[in-house]
């Protein structure tokens, strides 16, 4: 079967930054896939190469089996693309707006006065679709630029960052309406983000990227698995003061069903499977040991704990799991 995207060793340089190192990536027809990474891991530079709007500097890419070198014409038929800057004209109403977009695709009388009222239909501006586009909020003219991006019924759709910036209840609606695009219209999404909460939701498959280089693949449930349960978060009150953490990985590592203990910024992240019946026991050690600890919780493992795990950092350092089960102060 022709997979939706295929690349062999991408590498795009820029004229001193090398900002794609060499990415090898299938991606199946039919799912939704995800590209997470802090800022500047290379996430829009791929997005901008698979879609023809940058030249890559070595490697090869097909898209829905065309070539990128030889096929551009044919790609740019099959791909809708929503970068991180909206191409919206804010004079325009929403539906002009995507009546221009289709236009440009080359649609044009009835078929493409039903495409434009079955998109605003999808993305639920029907009831402001002759309002200008300048006055819609954030959320309204994300889903407008969406709804953009599938005038001409792509196959494969790209998106960067499709809901940086918007407000919680904007963004699960973006997320609803590429859920009912992927399973209704069968269409393949391709998608970055730097949110967990977004990619674990969202993605059959993905890639957690970092410095232009893919660090681990896989569905978000197998990454969270290869951690081992849940995460013990310790936060130490003296820092690293006399190698309080040095002492602190070993007595934790110590602990029986502990599958691995990780440094961070504040303290410690430890993994174990049914982590809560172990905190008492090291709130124990720690006593006997005389190391004070300010908190120390649970939360089930997240794909900031695999981004972690692979990496050595979080994405978002003063975004720990919002998911806490189990919260105490030492
Ligand atoms: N036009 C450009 N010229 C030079 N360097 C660039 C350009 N665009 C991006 N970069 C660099 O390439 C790296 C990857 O950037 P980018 O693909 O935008 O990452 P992301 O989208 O993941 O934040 C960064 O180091 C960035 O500074
Ligand atoms: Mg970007």
């Amino acid at each position: 079967m022709v997979k939706a995207v295929e690349t062999r060793d991408l590498v795009k340089r820029y004229e001193d930054v090398e900002a794609i190192k060499g990415i090898t990536l299938e991606i199946e027809e039919g799912g939704i896939f995800g590209f997470l990474g802090p800022n500047g891991a290379g996430k829009s530079t791929t997005i901008k190469v698979l879609t023809t709007l940058l030249r890559k500097t070595s490697g090869s890419v097909t898209i829905e089996g065309y070539d990128i070198d030889k096929d551009a014409r044919e790609i740019r038929k099959v791909i809708g693309v929503q970068s991180q800057e909206t191409i919206l004209d804010g004079d325009l109403t929403g539906r002009e707006n995507l009546t221009l977009q289709g236009h440009l695709q080359r649609l044009h009388g009835n078929a493409l006065k039903k495409r434009v009222d079955e998109l605003l239909t999808l993305v639920e501006l029907s009831d402001v679709a002759d309002k200008r586009a300048a006055h819609y909020s954030g959320g309204m003219k994300k889903r407008l630029d969406l709804a953009s991006t599938l005038v001409h019924k792509p196959r494969v759709l790209f998106l960067d960052e499709p809901t940086s910036g918007l407000d919680p209840q904007s963004r699960v609606a973006i997320w609803e309406h590429l859920e009912t695009l992927n399973r209704d219209e069968g269409v393949t999404i391709f998608l970055t983000t730097q949110q967990m909460e977004e990619a674990d939701r969202l993605c059959h498959r993905l890639s957690i990227i970092d410095h232009g280089e893919i660090v681990v693949s896989g569905s978000p449930v197998e990454l969270k698995h290869q951690l081992g349960g849940d995460t013990i978060t310790l936060s130490l009150a003296n820092g690293d003061s006399d190698g309080a953490k040095d002492r602190s990985k070993r007595i934790v590592s110590g602990v029986q069903g502990v599958t691995k203990v990780l440094d961070i910024e504040t303290g410690l992240a430890a993994y174990a499977k049914n982590a809560s019946a172990l905190v008492p026991d090291i709130v124990r050690l720690f006593d006997e040991n005389g190391i004070r600890l300010t908190s120390i919780s649970v939360a089930s493992a997240s794909l900031d704990d695999v981004f972690l795990q692979h990496t050595g950092r979080r994405i978002r350092s003063e975004e720990l799991s919002k998911v806490d089960t189990w919260k105490r102060h030492v």
